[in-house]
């Protein structure tokens, strides 16, 4: 094996992560999307917590710090337009649901709405935003996990198999890819 080479520029050096798409929303309750690929667990399972990485430039970031709920959805692969579409537009000009077409839901628990079109989304709490480098990083107790019942398992989990998901790795997009074996 020939030498490792040493990459002075990294950049999002973990992969993959998911794409994902968060609502919030502002002191009137109008709704506002980001795409993020930055979204991971960060305590799994009790309590469960997780984290999204926002830059401070974003209007999100301001949504989510004054009303303190977001919502992570998770878009199947065919949502992947939509999902490049609210990345390249801020909530400070446009109504992102209105102009790129996707249908809010109400939440049960908090304000920002689910996405219909996400077969996965997460109702979180916001707990506390801690500054950490180029994006602050904030930290969501998870409040309700609603899942679409064609993605469901037996076991009344979700099924990966079933799933249609967007990661991110060195740039690109990719689908869930191929199962490898079981855990346990
Ligand atoms: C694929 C993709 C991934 C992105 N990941 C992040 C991210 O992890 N954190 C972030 O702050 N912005 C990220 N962005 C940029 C925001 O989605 C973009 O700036 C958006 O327009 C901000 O919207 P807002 O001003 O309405 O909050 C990403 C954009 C794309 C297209």
């Amino acid at each position: 094996m020939s030498a490792k080479r040493v990459l002075y520029d990294p950049f999002r050096p973990v992969y993959p992560s998911p794409a994902a798409l968060i609502t919030s929303v502002d002191a009137e309750t109008r709704p506002n999307i980001i795409t993020l690929g930055e979204t991971f667990n960060l305590s799994i399972r009790d309590p469960v917590i997780v984290g999204i990485a926002i830059a401070p430039e974003r209007y999100s970031h301001t949504l989510i710090s004054e009303q303190r709920e977001f919502v992570v959805n998770l878009p199947p692969a065919a949502l992947l337009p939509q999902l490049m579409q609210v990345g390249s537009m801020s909530g400070r000009d446009h109504d992102k649901f209105a102009e790129i077409g996707l249908t809010p839901l109400p939440s049960i628990h908090v304000k920002p709405p689910l996405i219909a079109e996400c077969p996965v989304n997460i109702e979180c709490k916001l707990l506390w935003v801690k500054t950490i480098g180029d994006h602050d990083l904030f930290a969501g107790e998870v409040l309700a996990h609603h899942v679409d019942p064609d993605v469901l398992g037996g076991n009344g989990r979700f099924d990966p198999a079933k799933l249609s998901a967007v990661v991110m790795a060195g740039g690109h997009f990719y689908g869930i890819g191929e199962h490898l074996r079981n855990w346990r």
